[in-house]
């Protein structure tokens, strides 16, 4: 089923059985593109059948794509080339209200014996394979979620209102992409119903601070490619990063 990067020839898989969830039902509001962010097509394809061959690039074989409820047969029609081209296999289930919503939905189509579990952004559809590959890669040992990151590029502020109160130390930050991955017993614990966050990260850390969970998470080099679409100029990059 849904097997990991790699297998030992013979079609065993090396290292633990993988699940991926893409989420790509939101509605792309800041995009306004009049229609689901991931069938907004960059370079003649759309987000999601970039990022469904991404992941076949990188040597996953089954993904669950969470689509925006109502739209499966637009959804289908959008990956059914880049699934077939890249050698994925699609399973399609509907999103919810919000991401943790579509990431339950998303978790909750994987097989059981998955246990390893890759959530992905539709919008970051340019992550480069390797990146995919060595996130998953880090989930051993102790570790209980890991993303790829990048070094925050610009100066931040503190802010109060439109006042500047103060400038935070860059040095200890960086902004977190997708894929985040987890052992699959993490995610089902922490993703559970009314849990809610911006990242499923988050999710983990707050079992961590409480004590409800023990173990590390971690980051690995994340990539400039791996950017989230998410306003109209975005596109104008995708386009470059798509076409290269
Ligand atoms: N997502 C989802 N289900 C939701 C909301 C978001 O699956 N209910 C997914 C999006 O499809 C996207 C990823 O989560 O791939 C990151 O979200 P974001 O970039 O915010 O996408 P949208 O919510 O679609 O965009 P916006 O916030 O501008 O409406
Ligand atoms: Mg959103």
């Amino acid at each position: 089923m849904t097997l990991g990067p790699a297998d030992d020839g013979v079609g065993r898989p090396l290292g633990p059985v993988v699940g991926i969830v893409v989420v790509a039902a939101g509605s792309g509001e800041r995009l306004g593109a009049g229609r689901p962010k991931a069938l907004v097509e960059v370079a003649g394809r759309s987000l999601i059948a970039h990022a469904v061959a991404g992941l076949g690039e990188a040597g996953f074989t089954s993904v669950v794509v969470v689509h925006t409820p109502g739209e499966e047969a637009a959804f289908r029609a959008a990956v059914a080339g880049a699934g077939t081209d890249a050698g994925v296999e699609v399973v399609l289930v509907p999103g919810g209200a919000d991401r943790s919503a579509s990431v339950r939905a998303g978790l909750a189509a994987l097989p059981g014996d998955v246990e390893v579990v890759a959530v992905h952004d539709a919008a970051r559809a340019f992550t480069p394979p390797a990146v995919l590959r060595a996130v998953v890669a880090a989930v051993t040992g102790d570790v209980v979620a890991a993303a790829p990151a990048v070094p925050v590029a610009d100066t931040l502020k503190r802010v109060d209102g439109h006042r500047v109160t103060g400038t935070v130390d860059r040095s200890e930050l960086v902004a977190v992409q997708t894929p985040q991955v987890f052992p699959a017993a993490v995610l089902r614990a922490v993703a559970t119903e009314g849990a809610s966050a911006t990242d499923e990260l988050a999710l983990v850390e707050q079992h961590l601070a409480d004590g409800r969970l023990e173990g590390r998470i971690v980051w690995v080099p994340g990539s400039a490619r791996g950017f989230k679409v998410t306003v109209p100029e975005d596109l104008e990059l995708a386009e470059v990063f798509a076409t290269r």
